[in-house]
């Protein structure tokens, strides 16, 4: 597995909407794998194909404590069939809008349709933190950011500091 840069706002990338897949060949799995790796060494739980600069819809998700890849969740083409009305709210975090929290409020439970790494189609239903992590990648992948759901307010504050933090790092060196 390699590890693959992760794209950070304002990325362009982050905003555009990634397209289906024919099927998930070697190239795409070796990719998900790639992405399963990144996901790890920063510290994720999820993560979507536009964080790492690929425009294909690919998610891959680990919950459990161990983060060896035997539980994690791999998704090409995911679709949610079904969304309850019941909310739940957690405050969440991107990869990309690094050291940034809110909480944002989704659907408790959700199914949903997928291709998985062996180009199985799967169907999953999924509540509280698993759910919400769905949809946060889901959403990546429509080029939706979690900081959409706060008050334009909030939204530019969050902007500022990650783009205010990311100019230092540009400029500064580490000795
Ligand atoms: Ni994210």
């Amino acid at each position: 597995m390699a590890r693959i840069p992760i794209r950070i706002i304002p990325d362009p990338v982050l905003r555009q909407k990634a397209q289906p897949v024919a099927a998930v060949d070697k190239r795409i799995a070796q990719f998900m794998n790639d992405m399963l790796e990144t996901m790890y060494v920063g510290n994720g739980i999820g993560l979507a194909a536009n964080q790492v600069g690929s425009l294909e819809r690919l998610i891959t998700i680990d919950l459990s404590e161990e983060r060896t890849g035997s539980k994690a969740i791999l998704m090409a083409n995911p679709v949610i069939t079904w969304k309850a009305d019941d909310t739940f709210t957690y405050k969440e975090g991107c990869l990309s809008i690094p050291d940034q929290y809110a909480d944002v409020t989704r659907p408790q439970r959700i199914r949903l349709s997928y291709i998985d790494q062996h180009n199985k189609p799967q169907e999953l239903e999924a509540d509280d933190l698993l759910s919400q992590c769905i949809q946060h990648e889901i959403d990546h992948l429509d080029g939706v950011l979690f900081v959409d759901y706060l008050s334009a307010l909030k939204r530019k504050m969050i902007v500022r500091k990650v783009e205010k933090a990311q100019r230092e790092r540009d400029d500064g060196k580490i000795l």
